[in-house]
Formats: structure tokens, sequence, C-alpha cells
């Protein structure tokens, strides 16, 4: 898949899956934006994708503010061009059960989540290249399977994918495609490393997963990657899980308890 010259956006992609796929996108010769919280990061994603040969600027914005982003779209639009590629991954999570998560906490996951998402797609709206832009909004499993200690996370995710499918109705009509992708637990994330903090849990996991194994962020990249290709022109409003099939649910881990 080729993307010389692609203004490709990647809201939240200075690090883990998210960065991954703007170093995927940078690697096929896109011109790639990226924007997070931290400065460092910022300057430390930029000097990589650069070391790599890309081409790439960065900046220190919040999704849960939508003028920081408004501001990084219009700067990348008047140097660039229309964006052709728009990536929304932004995300915070914890494990919390219910009860004891703080009404801040739970608002805290939906607003840099849920808000964050609509910030992005609604700031980048006026630069997306009609007809022709491609968006992809980085979910979860978790959107339609419910999870202990995710409450916060599950509902975020929930939204994020009903902004997915609205949006590729409502975009459609511009000649812009709207899809996620659902990651299953992907190796070397600071989302992981939250999920599963012990080998035990990293176990539980693995066990959990039908290909018994956790994926790679290459492997999120290459996904993404085809749903902005026009190898993917006639697919719009889909949440594509990339995990494993570990979203097929317990019952595979009940049966092998049963044999065993
Ligand atoms: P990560 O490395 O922590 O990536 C999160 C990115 O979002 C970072 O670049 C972070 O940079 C940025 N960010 C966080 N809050 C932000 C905010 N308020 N405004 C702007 N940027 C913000 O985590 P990851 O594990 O790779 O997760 C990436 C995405 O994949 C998330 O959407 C996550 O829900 C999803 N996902 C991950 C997995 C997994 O196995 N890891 C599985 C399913 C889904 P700053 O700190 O500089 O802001
Ligand atoms: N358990 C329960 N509550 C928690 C928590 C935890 N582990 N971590 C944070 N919170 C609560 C805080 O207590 C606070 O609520 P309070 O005011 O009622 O005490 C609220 O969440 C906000 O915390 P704060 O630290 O101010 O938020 P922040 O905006 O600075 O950071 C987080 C957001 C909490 C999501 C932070 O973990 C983060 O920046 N994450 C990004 C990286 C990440 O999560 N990567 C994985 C992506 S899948």
């Amino acid at each position: 898949m080729e993307f010389r010259d692609k203004v490709v956006f990647v809201a939240g992609g200075t690090s883990g899956i998210n960065f991954g796929i703007a170093q995927a996108f940078a690697a096929r010769g896109a011109r790639v934006a990226v924007l997070s919280r931290s400065e460092e990061k910022v300057e430390a994603a930029v000097k990589s994708l650069k070391a790599g040969g890309g081409c790439a600027v960065g900046f220190a914005g919040d999704v849960r503010d939508i003028g920081s982003i408004e501001a990084a779209m219009a700067r990348v639009s008047a140097e660039w061009g229309a964006i052709d590629v728009l990536i929304s991954g932004a995300a915070g999570n914890f494990l919390a059960e219910a009860e004891k998560l703080s009404a801040n906490g739970f608002k805290t996951v939906i607003d840099i989540d849920l808000l964050g998402c609509f910030n992005v797609m609604r700031a980048a709206f006026p630069h997306l290249r009609k007809p022709g832009a491609a968006i992809v909004n980085i979910t979860a499993p978790q959107s339609w399977l419910p999870t202990p200690m995710q409450m916060h996370v599950c509902a975020a995710k929930a939204g994020i994918d009903q902004i997915t499918r609205t949006a590729a109705m409502e975009w459609g009509a511009h000649g812009i495609r709207v899809n996620s992708i659902a990651p299953g637990p992907i190796a070397e994330t600071e989302g992981m490393r939250r999920l599963a903090p012990t080998p035990a849990a990293e176990k539980a996991w693995t066990d959990s997963i039908p290909l018994r194994r956790w994926g790679t962020k290459r492997e999120i990249a290459k996904a993404a990657q085809w749903l902005c290709s026009d190898d993917a022109a006639y697919v719009t409003g889909v949440v594509l899980p990339v995990d494993g099939g570990w979203s097929l649910g317990g019952s595979g881990a009940m049966a092998r308890a049963v044999v065993a």
C-alpha cells in the first residue's frame, strides 16, 4: 500500500499502537502529524519518525481541548493541504472497581476517549479531503464485551463505536469513510502494562486468546493502512476487531477447563 505524500494526522500518536501506525504511514511515504499532551513525547516521536526517513511534524495538545486540536489541524492543512487520513487513538485506562471509581475518574476516561474522539473528528472535518478522506478510530473489544474493572473504558469505547457508525452515515455523502479498529491485547504497550501487571495476568490473557498470543503494533498498523487504502474503498461504518479472536468470548476457555 502506497501513501506517498498523503497527509496523515494521528491524535495520540506519540507512543504505543498509535505511534506504530504513524511509523507505518511514514514508512510508506506519507506526511505525518502527531499530537499528544507531553512535549517531550511529541519531540521524541517526531525525531524518531524523521530518523526513519519520514516527513513529520508534532503538536503538544490535549484532545479534551478542542482549541488545541483545531490549531494543529489548521497548521497541518495550511502547510501540507487537506488531511487524507485521520487516526483518533488518544486514550486513558486503569483498572478500577466500579464501587471505588470516583466520578471524576469515570469522567476523565470519558473525556479523553469519547469526547476526545468527537473533538478530533469535529476539528478535522473542515480540513478533511472531500471526497477521499478515511478516518480510523481506535476502540477496543471492551466496547461490546462488558469487562470487570473497566466500566469507564467500556462506556467510552462503546460511545466511540457509535460515533464511528453515525459519522459514517453522515459523512459518507462527502466521500469520507469512517471505521474503527478494536485491538486485542497488543504486546509492549502501556495499555497492557496496566491491564496485565503480573505474569499470572499475562498468562490468563494469553490463554483466553484463540490464537494463543498477543498481537503486535505492526499488525494494528497494517489493518489501519488497509482501512485507509483504496482496497477498502467500499468499507465504512465498520468496527474491525484485530484481536486474535479474543473478543469471541470466554466459552473456549470454559470448554478447555472441562476437558483439562
Ligand atoms: P499509549 O502508548 O499510552 O498511547 C496513548 C497515546 O495517547 C499516547 O501518545 C498519549 O500521549 C496520548 N494521550 C493520552 N491522553 C491524551 C490526551 N488527553 N490528549 C492527547 N493525547 C493523549 O497506549 P496504547 O496501549 O498504545 O493504546 C493506544 C490506543 O489503543 C488507545 O486508544 C487504547 O485504548 C487502544 N487499545 C490498546 C490496546 C493494547 O493492547 N494496548 C488494546 C485495545 C485498545 P501523552 O501521554 O503525551 O498525551
Ligand atoms: N484508579 C482509580 N482512579 C484513578 C486511577 C486509578 N488507577 N488513576 C486516576 N484515577 C482518577 C483520579 O483519582 C482522579 O479522580 P479524583 O479527582 O476523583 O481523585 C481522576 O482519575 C483523574 O486523574 P488525573 O491523574 O488528574 O487525570 P489525568 O488527566 O492527569 O490523566 C489518566 C488521565 C488517569 C487516564 C492517566 O492514567 C493517563 O494520562 N493515561 C494515559 C496513558 C494510558 O492510560 N495509556 C493506556 C491507553 S489504553
